[in-house]
């Protein structure tokens, strides 16, 4: 595979140990607004939009996670940044799991929000085809009418969300939905990770199952489960301050290291 990184828009705030916040499909960095108020006096906050969305650019052609990953680093170097926390919600987490087999020494701690470490089941891929398929001919709408139910269970929410995945262009969410089908299992390294990694789940997720979560934890050498009581898909919108918690667990726990 070509690693050909590409220079990300993202937005910064205060100082301290960098903490990168990786948005999930088909999102962009602004997911992450209500934790800033919370965290930006305590740690550095980076917040870049993945290729394909928000303000970064939309390549052509299919974005492996690994890809993802190597225009994560390519920022890292940029800021002049040697190591990180990496928090990873969902599609961010697959993203952020790809960045820490690659280079696990840059990666200082793990939060991993409403994600997992299997790859997809034959089903699920060949329905990302199928989604990916009909974007071509519907648009965007298409996975605005697929997802948004399943996102939240907070009905205010909703109507959020829909409007942020009716911005994304096309090109973005096919290129991303079939990376995502690409991805490798992570299930059989995870216990490699040394770092302090949360796993962050919500009780009512529809997209991710407690299960996948629980799994995680037990394979991970230093992981830890917070369960979300009536949070779905969405924990730093539906319960941000809880979120925040989870992650400034990981910074104590590496500024202590
Ligand atoms: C996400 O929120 O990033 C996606 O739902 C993840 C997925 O489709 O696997």
């Amino acid at each position: 595979m070509e690693l050909n990184p590409v220079q990300l828009f993202f937005e910064e705030y205060g100082e301290g140990i960098p903490v990168i916040f990786i948005h999930g499909f088909p999102f962009d960095h602004t997911i992450w607004n209500p934790m800033v108020p919370i965290l930006k006096d305590k740690v550095r906050m980076i917040l870049p939009d993945m290729r394909g969305f928000g303000g970064s650019p939309v390549p052509d052609g299919v974005y492996p996670m690994r890809l993802m990953a190597e225009d994560v680093v390519f920022l890292l170097n940029q800021l002049k940044i040697d190591r990180a926390v990496l928090v990873g919600h969902s599609m961010g987490g697959y993203v952020s799991l790809a960045f820490t087999h690659a280079y696990p020494n840059r990666v200082a701690g793990l939060a991993l929000c409403s994600s997992q470490a299997a790859a997809d089941s034959p089903e699920k891929r060949q329905g990302r085809y199928q989604t990916a398929e009909e974007i071509t001919r519907r648009g965007t709408r298409v996975v605005a009418e697929k997802m948004v139910t399943k996102l939240t269970n907070d009905p205010e929410l909703v109507s959020q969300l829909e409007q942020s995945i009716l911005k994304t262009q096309a090109k973005g969410l096919i290129g991303a939905l079939k990376g995502m089908a690409e991805r490798q299992d992570a299930l059989n390294w995870l216990s490699d990770i040394s770092v302090p990694t949360v796993v962050i789940a919500g009780e009512a997720d529809a997209l991710i199952s407690m299960e996948r979560s629980q799994t995680m934890v037990q394979l991970l050498g230093k992981g830890w489960l917070v369960k979300l009581p009536e949070v779905g898909h969405m924990p730093m919108l539906e319960a941000p301050q809880q979120c925040a918690d989870a992650i400034l667990q990981v910074i104590d726990l590496v500024e202590t290291a």
